[in-house]
């Protein structure tokens, strides 16, 4: 090695999805349908800070009296306040260990941490396809990672029996299962609850570790379904995680909040496991930052905050729906009924439409649309009035 170490580095290929994000920002056609990455935008395009979230900012910045260190694992009313709305009632909190995380992204990181310190020889299995940074996330733990079938590009839903059968064969005893709690990115397509039903007892049979992703709490059909999956787990299994993010449903995306916790077979593990994630987080990034998570924990720890908060996510959701509504109807002739279907069904921002690398280029092109190559639109990149043009140039490319 010679004197200029940095000369050994290897160049890295950009992120394909933010480049394209530039791509789509310097194209001027005045047509153009931005669904590339995956943040929540209003109708004008924008991506808005919630009036909640002011209004919480608002009152901290007028509060606020020192910006000292709060501690490894973040604020305990944070996760408590947290713990309590994702788990509801059945609650088991001796048993649960928690930290407030850098986002959804370094919440799943300290999860898979704590993983690798209790089970350095543990599988996790992500659904095929995945969020793309779940992979190189957990795997640079030093766990192994595998892929279950779980979206049929021809159906365009949940392959289920495929997805269990396939664990069933190779999925061994102690390994963890990465599930989608709702708005599966970059799908759309969930588990019906009578899927989770299935799947809960045959993951407690197998002694699988299940790890709930919940980065879209609240942005598919409402706080309560899209927490089925996850309750059920948490209600069933004597072990399992969950990582919840705070970037989409409070849009404090760049103040990176988020919680990872998880549920001990006892009190007594829960409490090693305390002292775990403290540590994991001590080494990573030694503390979590605190703003984004002093903004949740205003607004769930006021009724009057809370309230403003649910009615902002409650229109969030309600206009990707009706986008969805939208679409399907407009999709819904010779060629595009299974599309049309599939997009009412799917829930949260993405679906994963069956257009080739080749047709997503072309859309870009020749239409002015943007989604990745995979075929993942963001629909809230949409709004009512260019709805028309998406479905068109759709049925055009695939035809
Ligand atoms: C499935 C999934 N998990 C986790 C995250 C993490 O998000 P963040 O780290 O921004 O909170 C995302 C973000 O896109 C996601 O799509």
């Amino acid at each position: 090695m010679g004197a200029h170490m940095f000369d050994y580095l290897k160049p890295l290929p950009a992120d394909a999805i933010i480049a394209m994000m530039q791509q789509a920002k310097a194209d001027t056609r005045p047509n153009k349908i931005d669904m590339g990455v995956g943040v929540y935008k209003d109708s004008s395009g924008a991506v808005p800070i919630m009036r909640a979230v002011k209004t919480a900012e608002d009152i901290i910045l007028g509060e606020e009296m020192s910006k000292s260190y709060v501690g490894t694992t973040g604020r305990a009313e944070f996760r408590r306040l947290m713990l309590d709305m994702v788990l509801g009632e059945q609650f088991h909190a001796p048993r649960i260990a928690s930290s407030q995380a850098a986002g959804g992204s370094g919440a799943l990181r300290l999860g898979a941490e704590l993983i690798k310190s209790a089970a350095p020889n543990a599988t996790v299995w992500v659904s095929d396809p995945t969020w793309a940074n779940h992979i190189p996330l957990i795997s640079s733990t030093g766990l192994k990672m595998d892929k279950y079938p779980y979206y049929n590009r021809e159906t365009l839903g949940v392959e289920f029996d495929a997805m269990l059968a396939h664990l069933d064969t190779h999925a061994v005893p102690g390994d963890v299962v990465l599930l989608h709690g709702c708005c599966h990115n970059p799908t759309g397509a969930d588990f019906s609850p009578a899927q989770w039903d299935r799947l809960v007892p045959f993951m407690l049979e197998r002694e699988l570790l299940p790890f709930v992703d919940l980065a879209y709490y609240g942005l598919g059909r409402g706080l309560s379904e899209d927490s089925y999956g996850l309750q059920l787990v948490f209600e069933h299994c004597p072990e399992a995680l969950v990582a919840a993010s705070c970037s989409k449903n409070f849009g404090l995306y760049k103040e990176r909040v988020g919680l990872i916790a998880v549920l001990c077979r006892d009190e007594k593990t829960a409490q090693i496991a305390q002292t775990q994630f403290g540590a994991i987080q001590r080494k990573l990034i030694s503390m979590p930052p605190d703003h984004g998570a002093q903004v949740v924990e205003r607004i769930l720890g006021s009724g009057e905050l809370k309230r403003i908060w649910l009615d902002e996510l409650t229109e969030m959701r309600g206009r990707m729906r009706n986008l969805r509504v939208l679409l399907s109807e407009a999709l819904d002739v010779q060629g595009g009924a299974h599309i049309a279907r599939a997009v009412a069904d799917q829930n949260g921002m993405f679906s994963t439409l069956p257009v080739s690398a080749a047709q997503a280029e072309e859309l870009r092109n020749a239409h002015a649309i943007y989604m990745t190559n995979s075929g993942r639109i963001n629909i809230a990149g949409a709004n009512a009035s260019n709805i028309p043009h998406l479905a068109e140039a759709l049925l055009d490319v695939l035809s």
